[in-house]
């Protein structure tokens, strides 16, 4: 049976006016139908954070050691609903399942750390200059919070600015992708199990324009505080001047062309299993996944050779198998990575599979799993002899392709690293702690990582980039409360009279001509 899903304000399917109704199909089984979604439109945004605005004075009364429970429940029914959460997911986007389960984990894993976070939630007593005043700061919400996620995380990189929104007081209206629709719904509904009173999380599902539409109608009334956008640099781009107009900083998390530096100390075969994992995984359809490798000449050869061989013998196809990875996420995915592969030239060299493009009974691939042309599958594909005005070097690529390029000293693999202007992830193989360091000091990313792919960041560290990947906001773990909450100072004076800050201070009198002798 296919279900109808449909946007929930206030608790309540949406009424009105529908925009159209699509279908969130299976990709690696395209003749499956996940859902038919219904879509809504500005009007429905802007409906969704107006309730928003109502039931946010009264959720930021309930205490927050009392809205930590609602996320330790929320990660406890979300624990309880592990596989069959994961199985949706498999299922809409085509995440094989192992990634699947540990996709989910990263929810429980958020919930486990937030929800210690409402007996935190600390502000600080600080010493004024003047006797009989007393310092003090708050952190207090920002209000309702507009985030629009991808789908290449259904539920868990939502679940990092759900999450923490919530349990600091803020009211949420989430936007989910439209091809992602039934795995959202899956964990919107966990939530609510969790007890959110109504309003205070919204699900709009809806078109990017209609979507962003919406965002200028709630900026301009006054009903959103805070956006939270995951997606494309150009959509991103776009959120951020808007926000920029009422004011706002908004909490960005765009793409990425991430590098991985192999040096002539790297344990080449490590290196391969990171660049398999980090350039395959989810189909390369992550934003941490892995752009270009840029290999130490002297280990260049020796390194491709392995990483053809490894890449050549993966197993790819249905996710529900133990396969290296699945389709793309959606047809629209997929017809962009064909523009991506028209980027390879006659002077590249192509390797890891018996074909580029679709898989397919003309184009096939050795040992596939399972039918390639139920679903949308492509091969994987790795480009070799790069240059730095390649547009496969410069441009996010999202799919199953990595470039690889070589360098002679760590500078310029360095300079190579930040050249396409991301700034996301970064990984350096060496057992060399200064080639480490340097490479550390040097790269503009916010995540590096050390022996070590670029995907596979832990939900507790800060997650985010700077450059064509973002605004330098930051997700995860401590940092993102500065996302969802203000600062307030209060000074209190209980002296009884009027005390003026720098001018009614009194000191004691130093003699700063004062030197040892010796
Ligand atoms: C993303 O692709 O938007 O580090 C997030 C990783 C995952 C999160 C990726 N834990 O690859």
């Amino acid at each position: 049976m296919v279900s109808t899903i449909a946007s929930v304000i206030n608790g309540r399917p949406a009424e009105g006016a529908q925009a159209r109704t699509v279908a969130s199909l299976n990709p690696s089984r395209l003749a499956d139908v996940v859902a038919e979604v219904k879509l809504g439109d500005a009007a429905t945004f802007g409906a969704a954070c107006a309730a928003a605005r109502r039931a946010q004075p009264s959720w930021a009364q309930i205490p927050a050691p009392a809205r930590g429970r609602t996320v330790a429940a929320i990660g406890r029914i979300v624990e309880a609903n592990k596989e069959s959460l994961a199985r949706l997911v498999t299922r809409e986007i085509g995440k094989p399942a192992q990634e699947a389960l540990g996709e989910v984990q990263e929810i429980i894993d958020t919930c486990d750390f937030f929800l210690g976070e409402g007996r935190r939630l600390y502000g600080q007593t600080v010493p004024s200059e003047m006797p009989d005043k007393q310092l003090f700061t708050f952190r207090v919400p920002v209000g309702v919070i507009a985030v629009v996620t991808a789908g290449n995380f259904p539920v868990a990189v939502p679940s990092w600015y759900l999450i923490p929104a919530l349990v600091t007081g803020n009211t949420v209206v989430w936007k989910p992708a439209e091809y992602a629709a039934a795995s959202a719904m899956g964990l919107f509904g966990m939530m609510q199990a969790a007890g959110l009173p109504d309003g205070v999380l919204n699900v709009v599902l809806a078109e990017g324009a209609e979507t962003f539409a919406g965002l200028g109608q709630g900026l301009q009334a006054g009903t959103i505080d805070k956006i939270g956008f995951t997606g494309s640099t150009a959509v991103g781009a776009r959120i951020g001047e808007l926000a920029g107009r009422h004011l706002q900083s908004p909490c960005l998390e765009l793409g990425g062309k991430n590098p991985m530096v192999v040096t002539p100390s790297a344990d080449l075969a490590v290196a391969v299993q990171g660049a398999l994992f980090s350039g395959f995984g989810t189909a390369g359809q992550r934003c941490t996944s892995l752009g270009t490798v840029i290999v130490h000449e002297s280990v260049h050869d020796e390194f491709l050779a392995q990483m053809a061989a490894a890449v050549s013998a993966a197993a790819i196809g249905d996710p529900t198998q133990d396969v290296l990875y699945g389709p793309m996420l959606d047809q629209k995915f997929a017809d962009r990575f064909e523009q991506y592969l028209a980027w390879i030239q006659p002077r590249h060299k192509v390797l890891g599979s018996s074909g580029v493009g679709r898989v397919s009974g003309a184009n096939p691939r050795a040992g596939f799993v399972g039918d390639p042309e139920a679903g949308l599958f492509y091969h994987p594909t790795i480009v070799d002899g790069l240059h730095g005005s390649d547009a496969l070097f410069r441009e996010e690529t999202f799919g199953p392709i990595v470039g690889v390029t070589s360098y002679a000293r760590l500078a310029d693999a360095i300079a190579l690293a930040n050249a396409p202007g991301y700034g996301l992830s970064s990984s350096i193989y060496s057992s060399d702690p200064g080639e480490v360091f340097q490479f550390r000091r040097g790269i503009s990313a916010g995540m590096v990582s050390v022996n070590n792919s670029t995907s596979g960041a832990e939900a507790h560290l800060p997650f985010g980039g700077n450059g064509k990947s973002g605004n330098g906001s930051r997700q995860s773990g401590m940092w993102v409360l500065d996302q969802f909450t203000r600062w307030q100072a209060m000074n209190w004076d209980y002296s009884g009279h009027l005390q003026r800050a720098q001018m009614d201070v009194r000191g004691l009198a130093a003699d700063l001509g004062f030197r040892l002798e010796s």
